[in-house]
């Protein structure tokens, strides 16, 4: 059974879709076998990868049974990831999508996709709402996308509760697997200076060691479609999210490790 990753913020625009390709594909590069699914209405990631213009269909169309599981799947050039766009939208669809998520059919969903993956990675749409309350409950893991500036830290409390209250009330298996920090101006001394007083701020791990710069590139990237690997030029970025995905199975397996610790001998086969 595969992981199920939502790439999930509060706030819009920070870059959850351009980290959702880039991850990945990277972890497709790592080796894993990875579908990349578009849950935001607004169609980021079908956006962002051009998918409609191999496959009109998507999840919408699987949800509402008008597609099979096969057809709304478009294998990429990248050998082992695929993706599925958020299909046939409309606004009567949007309200659909957000009723057939609180009854469960979009857990019932991802749970059928991460059977045939290593990995199901999810878009999100921003924001604390109905989508993705509904993605936490179905998840395995979430990775939130902050930028480092003040007012975007100052808000990550409310998500982080959202969190607690959905490990607490209806998924005890998700787990927060990191913070990650986007469009990161080093050279800028307040977030520079910000960036260091949050690593204080908040516990050790939940930051991802990783951090993705601000990068003109990102506009030539968005132009062709493609994670950033497949663009001439940014070969230095498309390092950082190898390295983001190897920090992330990092994470897993050392949680891995400590679970195997916690199990205790009693007479049975160990
Ligand atoms: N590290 C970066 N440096 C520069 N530009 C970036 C970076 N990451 C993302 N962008 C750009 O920022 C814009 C917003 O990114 P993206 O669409 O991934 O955000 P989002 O969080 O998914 O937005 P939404 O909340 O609307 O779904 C895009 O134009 C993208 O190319
Ligand atoms: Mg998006």
């Amino acid at each position: 059974m595969g992981k199920i990753v939502t790439i999930a913020s509060h706030k819009g625009g920070v870059g959850k879709t351009t980290t959702a390709l880039n991850f990945a594909y990277s972890l497709s590069r790592l080796g894993g076998s990875v579908l990349l699914v578009d849950v935001d209405p607004q169609g980021g990631m079908t956006v962002a990868t051009n998918v409609k213009k191999h496959n009109g269909s998507g999840l919408v169309d699987y949800l509402s049974g008008n597609s099979q599981l096969q057809d709304v799947i478009s294998q990429t050039k990248a050998r082992r990831l695929s993706i599925m766009g958020i299909g046939s939208i409309d606004h009567n669809s949007i309200a659909r999508l957000e009723q057939l998520a609180a009854h469960g059919a979009l857990k019932k969903a991802l749970t059928i996709f991460a059977k045939y993956y290593d990995y199901v990675i999810v878009d999100a749409p921003a924001g604390l709402g109905c989508l993705p309350t509904a993605l936490l409950n179905a998840s395995d893991a979430v990775i939130l996308v902050v930028q480092c500036r003040s007012l975007a830290l100052k808000t990550l409390p409310p998500m982080l509760a959202l969190i607690d209250w959905v490990q607490k009330s209806s998924n005890p298996n998700l787990i927060l697997e990191g913070v990650l920090i986007n469009m990161y101006n080093q050279s800028n001394p307040t977030e520079s200076q910000l960036f260091s007083e949050i690593q204080s701020a908040f516990p050790e791990q939940m930051f991802f060691t990783t951090t993705i710069p601000f990068d003109p590139v990102f506009e030539d990237i968005s132009l062709q479609s493609v994670p950033a690997a497949m663009h001439n030029g940014a070969q230095a970025i498309a390092g950082r999210y190898i390295e983001l995905s190897v920090e992330y199975k990092q994470r897993e397996m050392l949680r891995a490790q400590a679970e195997g610790a916690d199990d205790v001998a009693d007479s049975g086969l160990f």
